[in-house]
């Protein structure tokens, strides 16, 4: 979905060596990275923890220089003052003064970016409703629990209106709901404020619901690339979903596969979350491949002053445009990137057999390999929950 190729960051061979206090080598946080994100697209960099995507981040932001290796932001190296004004930064320990309000701590963030008084206070009111602290907004943000810490991040992520969003695990500490409103709020930014984002986790449906690209970092190195439809999808399979079936139909629909030469009837299951498969898989050809690693191994109305329109939106606009957003997420398309059939056709049968028909001699050998989701590893999986359980110290 990057529309005119525009790079808003480069980076190659990107490497990152922290050194102890002798400057010998300790760990290779970032191991020749090469990544692209284009303007206006939704970027993910999706790893375990100690993967090196902080790290990637703080070269980004020109808060670390690299050992090795460039990275540019916005066409400039990250350490220019003039791109600072048009990035926008989500840490992933929110850094706030533990005594100012969420009121203060806005008004401060928009007077380091010199927002003169009256505009100030009108993108601070906005973006408090947008993530919906205007009722606590007086409470001193060192009283925050982390998700509202999470939330009054992202409002200070905005306060400049920035043209490159760097979220870094932005849903961490969030309730479901909260996870889903921000996943949202991700998505209308980018779909109707043409905000480019960069989204690090290590939550593989975050990374799945609103990234179109996305990069899996192991070990500080990239292991896989490329968009989620070709990440996910297995080319020498057809999957077809239709209404529950009878035994019956489902034993006739078994025989006219098996009419086609070579071919049998896989599968038959409910839709399981791929992304995951994929990730695990990835993450232990990583480990095989590797010996170490440097990390753990295993609202409300939007802001109207976002993206130049200070015209009020009506709330039910806004909702119907997340919704919308929300519908035609990347994550939810079939592997084919067509949408699921609502109705099956009532000659369901007949549809089967020339799909199977219409399909290219090399798809016709035999297709034995067990798709990846039968045995996820639960513990890489606990290992990447853990964080987000973690309690604020
Ligand atoms: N300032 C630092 N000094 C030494 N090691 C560091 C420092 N920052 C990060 N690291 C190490 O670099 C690796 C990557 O860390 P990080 O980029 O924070 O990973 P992620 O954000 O993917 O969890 C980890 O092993 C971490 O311990
Ligand atoms: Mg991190």
């Amino acid at each position: 979905m990057s529309t005119d190729g525009t790079l808003v960051v480069h980076a190659v061979g990107l490497t990152k060596v922290f050194k102890d206090f002798w400057l010998r080598n300790r760990v290779v946080a970032v191991d020749r990275l090469d990544f692209e994100i284009h303007q206006h697209e939704v970027f993910g960099l999706l790893g375990p923890n100690g993967s090196g995507k902080t790290t990637t981040i703080k070269m980004m932001l020109g808060l670390l220089y690299p050992t090795r290796g460039r990275i540019s932001v916005l066409g400039k190296a990250p350490t220019e003052v003039a791109i600072k004004s048009r990035i926008g930064y989500l840490p992933e320990e929110s850094y706030l003064y533990r005594f100012l309000d969420a009121r203060e701590t806005l008004d401060y963030y928009g007077r380091l970016f010199q927002i003169p008084r009256p505009d100030r206070r009108r993108r601070v009111e906005q973006l408090l409703e947008m993530v919906g602290l205007t009722r606590e907004a007086r409470r001193r943000v060192g009283e925050y629990s982390k998700g509202m810490a999470r939330r009054i991040g992202l409002a200070q992520a905005l306060i400049n209106d920035p043209d490159l969003l760097i979220l870094d695990e932005p849903t961490t500490g969030l309730d479901p709901i909260g996870t889903r409103e921000i996943k949202d709020l991700i998505l209308f930014l980018n779909r109707e404020k043409r905000k480019t984002i960069l989204l690090c986790s290590h939550l593989l449906a975050d990374v799945e619901d609103v990234c179109q690209r996305v990069t899996i970092l192991y070990g500080g190195r990239k292991q896989a690339v490329g968009s989620i439809h070709e990440l996910l999808s297995q080319e020498n399979q057809t999957q077809i979903t239709t209404e529950r079936l009878s035994a019956d139909a489902i034993e006739r629909v078994r025989r006219i596969i098996e009419e086609e030469d070579g071919k049998s009837l896989l599968s038959i299951t409910t839709p399981t979350t791929r992304l995951e498969a994929f990730f695990l898989k990835t993450v232990r050809a990583a480990q095989v491949a590797q010996t170490k690693t440097s990390g753990a191994t295993s609202g409300g109305r939007i802001a109207g002053f976002l993206g130049g329109t200070e015209k009020a939106e009506g709330e039910a606009v806004v909702s119907s445009l997340i919704a919308a957003a929300s519908k035609s997420a990347p994550g939810q398309e079939t592997p084919t990137g067509e949408p699921p059939s609502q109705a099956p056709s009532s000659d369901v049968i007949d549809q089967l057999v020339s799909a199977t028909r219409a399909r290219p001699p090399e798809a016709a050998q035999e297709e034995t390999e067990t798709p990846p989701v039968t045995q996820p590893d639960r513990t890489v999986i606990d290992d990447l929950l853990k964080r987000a359980d973690r309690p604020r110290e």
